[in-house]
């Protein structure tokens, strides 16, 4: 049987259209996903999107419409991003749906029949772009302390869960887990959090309608956090235990926003203990985007479409420049020169310019069909162990969620491909017939790095990967074996490869 894994995004708002923050999220869970089935894995790939919750229901009012009619619209807008962008999910998620409605209500029982969540009485300050209740110590001028918006005060009936209860227990497991969450600052973040005390949680609302309401007293709706936290076990066809439940879950890698850390750091793991059922293996939080320098938001007007990006820039050149510009876990700017700049040096000159100068080459000295290796020398035997070295690396870099590092150390590899060329001068070997068989051993060597190069891209640049493999007269999809030196089979034919990125001569917006 094949390993598993089961990789989750958030689930986003409707209330938002998708910007290059959604992007940069679903991105890098596609890359692990793409990665891991390269390498032989059973793979689940969730995302989805978060359609309940006071925030949906005033975004549809002031559009006009029911919030349904406002998911069914935007979650499309989600869908065909995903699509453009080369998401590979297994599965999409939408909490208006039948089967996720089903399973976070019957977690919420779970969760009462214990006595793990009671009725009570809530007064306190509300933030609603952030779903997140306040006590007013906690205020800043009183507003909210995550986003600095006006909070107001709210007097409910109200379910509680008891949170407090699972502190030390949580505290215990995180301690335990040093891989838990991620990266380390994140981690004593939380860590410190949970130090402080753990309340009770509202995990219920009766002043709106728009959400699922709770087995038993249809006058509350379930908190938005709690129902959306729960796709992540309802997509694998909770409350059954069995099948996928049981194949993925727990699941091994959940992606988000540093902004959402507390709620699958803290509230989802207590609720998961409350329920009974093992916690997440990692959650890793990234940092945020700003463009040009500035926070990205509607009325700064400078949210960056991913749309227009793609259509502008090419669909993997988008897919590039987001895990590379900026190591995974740390905040990063966006702007279109840097991404003019990563395109031009990167990916026309850098990767591009190898695969078609030595492609050529082998068209004018073999007529483009491919001769077995003779002698290997230490300048060959050099680029064959950074070649197979950089698999390792990669390896253990997206263990690690180190995407961009992976990328660097696979631009290392085609670095040593340019230079291995100018290096072994296959035009002065091609002068003297003597030396054929060494030229042909150069040829090899030089087009195998490529293959391998261009077999673990396949993870980040699919379309790019597919291309350059096509040149390289490898036609199979990549898989494990694909990673290991040798591949390319003597006698191949190799066509003359087009440029993969051509060259931006404007300078960007
Ligand atoms: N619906 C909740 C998540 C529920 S998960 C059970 C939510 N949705 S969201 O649409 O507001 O945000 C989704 C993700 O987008 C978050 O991980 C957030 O960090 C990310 N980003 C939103 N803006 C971003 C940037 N400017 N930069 C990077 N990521 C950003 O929260």
């Amino acid at each position: 049987m094949k390993p598993t894994f089961y990789v989750t995004t958030p689930i986003y708002y409707v209330n938002d259209v998708p910007h290059i923050g959604h992007a940069y999220t679903t991105l890098a869970a596609d890359v692990l996903a793409r990665y891991k089935r390269l390498k032989g894995f059973d793979v689940f790939f969730l995302t989805g999107t978060d359609e309940h919750g006071q925030k949906v229901e005033k975004a549809a009012n002031t559009a006009g419409e029911t919030p349904l009619e406002l998911a069914d619209r935007v979650m499309k807008r989600f869908q065909s991003l995903w699509e453009k962008l080369g998401i590979s999910n297994t599965d999409f998620i939408r909490t208006t749906q039948e089967r996720h409605k089903k399973g976070a209500a019957s977690m919420f029982e779970k969760v009462m029949q214990q006595g793990d969540i009671y009725l009570g009485e809530y007064e306190d300050w509300y933030c609603t772009p952030c779903e997140t209740f306040w006590t007013e110590t906690q205020l800043i001028d009183y507003k909210c302390p995550d986003c600095n918006r006006p909070t107001e005060k709210l007097k409910e009936e109200s379910y509680f869960f008891r949170m407090s209860k699972y502190q030390e227990q949580l505290l215990a497991h995180i301690e335990a887990n040093p891989d838990f969450i991620q990266p380390k600052s994140r981690r004593n973040e939380i860590l410190s959090f949970v130090k402080e005390g753990l309340r009770d949680l509202s995990v219920s609302r009766t002043t709106f309608q728009w959400g699922i309401p709770v087995p038993g007293n249809e006058k509350h709706v379930i908190y938005v956090w709690f129902d959306a936290l729960t796709n992540y076990l309802t997509a694998l066809g909770y409350p059954a235990e069995g099948g996928d439940v049981a194949k993925f879950w727990p699941v091994d890698v959940q992606l988000i926003g540093k902004d959402i850390l507390r709620f699958h750091t803290v509230y989802w793991p207590t609720f998961l203990m409350a329920a009974g059922l093992p916690i997440p293996k990692k959650v890793f939080a990234h940092g945020w985007w700003t463009v040009e320098g500035q926070k990205m938001s509607k009325s700064l007007q400078n949210v960056v479409e991913p749309n227009m990006l793609i259509e502008k820039y090419g669909v993997d050149a988008v897919r590039y420049f987001l895990l590379r510009e900026v190591p995974f876990g740390l905040d990063g700017d966006f702007s279109h020169a840097a991404l003019v700049n990563r395109i031009n040096s990167d990916l026309a000159n850098d990767l591009g310019n190898l695969l078609n100068r030595s492609t050529a080459m082998l068209g004018k000295y073999f007529g483009g069909v491919l001769e077995a290796p003779a002698e290997e020398t230490a300048l060959d035997a050099a680029l064959r162990e950074k070649t197979v070295d950089m698999v390792q690396q990669v390896n253990q870099q997206l263990e690690e969620l180190a995407f961009s590092k992976a990328l660097q150390s696979i631009w290392e590899v085609i670095s040593a491909g340019n230079k291995y060329i100018d290096e072994t001068a296959p035009w002065t070997l091609a002068k003297d017939p003597a030396l054929k068989g060494r030229l042909g051993t150069v040829m090899y060597y030089m087009l195998e790095s490529q293959r391998v190069v261009h077999s673990l891209l396949s993870a980040f640049m699919p379309k790019t990967a597919e291309k350059a493999l096509g040149y390289l007269g490898v036609t199979e999809a990549p898989d494990e074996k694909s990673l290991c030196w040798g591949g390319l089979k003597p006698g191949t034919a190799i066509a003359r490869a087009e440029a993969l990125f051509p060259r931006i001569e404007e300078k960007g917006e």
